[in-house]
């Protein structure tokens, strides 16, 4: 087949209107990435240059550009005067015979769509091939329809339709691949809707049509162009791309408990024989190797998760990485570029922030470890609280390998435990701890003998007393006669 060169412009110029909320709609996100990245990514992908048009927060579009580092170059459309209009804007990037045209808000067309329009309009030396969907819903608006009459094809706006709409179930996705020597031409002999005020892309089909042009149209399934005007609409496409990304996992080897609770954003990578709880989320950047449990509902965010960890249910990970045979939660909170060493233990109500835990030790209950440097084969008591913050700043708590931390020691940082010390529960430890040495910091514990019965004694009388005097208060209202 031959090739022809192409470019691509995708139109996000848009006021996104039907959102009514005051961020564009291309920056919505489905699975964690925004809505304008999929048919950005696919067109690089498919090494066709994109153009964008850009208009209404342009400048919200090109950082989430730069933060894709999607290389991109645009036009401004100074005035969104509709999707014809929109091209027109375009007109001085063209450098191709043949221009794709793509709406902004369709985040799950597929590139095998992009490569059948491709080969239809090349095949068939159409002068416009653009994709179309049936969707029998005849409530289904916002979609131009399509219409055929005696050889002639045009397309009508869902606002301007006033035939039978379950008589016209095809709908235009969106996507045109058109000539350029026509576009040149038929842009300029679109009118303005009477009605929206708008230039329409889709007029140039029934112009085409008209002229005695070859159209031709490619038919897809309408959950893959589906548009995105509402936040509604928002929600049906990340319902479809989320059970995509699941359905990809299940097939390379990951069991998903409950996999309708589950969410996994696009980005996420999962390593097999992994197996997914009841609602769990994973989420940014994150990284599964194989053979890990990951139990209901934990979130883990932008982390990496060696082999054969065990995250147990209700713990959040974010910002950090945990080394293989690792054991996590439940409930615990690991965060802030932590690092969890091999074979660690990590308990209910334990925080990790900051922190580096070495390999094997274990703080299983209720801790708080914050700017902490922890050695391997370390045991940390319950309720151990590293006090790293002054007010002003954080500090370090050091412990050196095979350390034994009481429960309910509270270390105030900066502070070092050298290797193998001992602190008693209980401890408030100020100063550094030198190697082998037992630390004690907290009062003496005296002892009174048989001094029990005697203290009930006197706390029995101490409630008498108060008693008759509740019951009988004049007695204590001085005689003034
Ligand atoms: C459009 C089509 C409709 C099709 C549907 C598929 C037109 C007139 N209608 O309708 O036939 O069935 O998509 O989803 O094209 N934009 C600009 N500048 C503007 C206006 C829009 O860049 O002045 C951009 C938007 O940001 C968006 C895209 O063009 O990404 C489509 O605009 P939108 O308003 O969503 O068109 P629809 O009403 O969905
Ligand atoms: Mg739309």
């Amino acid at each position: 087949m031959t090739k022809i060169k192409l470019q691509a412009i995708v139109l996000a110029a848009g006021k996104s209107t039907r959102f009514n909320t005051s961020k564009t709609k291309l920056s919505f996100t489905l699975c964690g990435q925004e809505m304008l990245v999929y048919p950005v990514q696919l067109l690089l992908k498919l090494n066709i240059q994109p153009t964008l048009v850009l208009g209404y927060q342009k400048e919200a579009i090109l950082e989430i550009m730069q933060k894709h580092n999607l290389i991109t170059s645009y036009v401004i459309q100074e005035e969104q005067k509709g999707t014809g209009h929109a091209v027109l804007a375009s007109k001085s990037s063209w450098d191709s015979d043949h221009i794709l045209i793509l709406n902004g808000d369709m985040p799950l067309v597929t590139e095998d769509i992009i490569n059948a329009l491709i080969n239809t309009h090349i095949e068939t030396d159409a002068t416009i091939s653009f994709v179309v969907a049936h969707n029998p819903d005849p409530n289904l608006s916002g979609y131009g329809r399509i219409v055929k009459d005696q050889n002639k094809i045009s397309i009508v706006e869902s606002r301007h339709f006033t035939q039978d709409p379950a008589q016209y179930c095809c709908v235009n996705a969106g996507i045109y691949l058109v000539k350029r020597q026509f576009l040149e031409f038929g842009l300029t002999k679109l009118e303005t809707n009477s009605i929206s005020k708008e230039l329409y892309i889709t007029d140039l089909i029934k112009l085409a049509s008209d002229n005695n042009e070859k159209v031709e149209t490619i038919t897809v399934p309408f959950d893959n162009v589906r548009g995105v005007n509402t936040l509604r609409e928002l929600w049906a496409a990340e319902q479809i791309k989320r059970a995509e990304i699941i359905h990809n996992w299940m097939q390379k080897g990951v069991h998903f408990l409950a996999p309708q609770t589950v969410h996994i954003d696009s980005q996420v990578n999962i390593g097999t024989d992994c197996s997914i709880g009841m609602g769990v989320q994973l989420r940014s950047n994150t990284q599964i190797l194989p053979n890990c449990t990951i139990d209901a509902f934990s979130i883990i965010t932008n982390s990496i998760i060696h082999e054969s960890v065990t995250v147990q249910p209700y713990s959040i990970i974010s910002d950090s990485e945990i080394h293989q045979q690792a054991s996590i939660g439940p409930f615990a909170h690991i965060k802030n570029k932590s690092i969890i060493s091999s074979g660690a233990q990590i308990g209910n109500f334990t925080e990790i922030t900051k922190s580096f835990i070495g390999h094997k030790s274990k703080a299983k209950h209720f801790s708080y470890l914050g700017n902490a440097k922890i050695g391997s084969m370390v045991n940390i008591g319950a309720g151990t609280v590293t006090c790293n913050y002054d007010g002003v700043n954080k500090h370090t708590t050091t412990i050196e390998n095979n350390v034994f931390v009481g429960s309910n020691t509270a270390l105030i940082a900066p502070v070092t435990i050298s290797k193998e010390a001992f602190i008693a529960a209980g401890s408030v430890i100020t100063k550094d701890v030198p190697e082998q040495a037992l630390a004690i910091a907290r009062a003496q514990q005296v002892n009174k003998e048989e001094y029990a019965p005697k203290l009930k004694e006197k706390l029995k009388l101490q409630e008498n007393i108060t008693g008759i005097l509740a019951s009988n208060p004049t007695q204590i209202t001085p005689d003034r006669s």
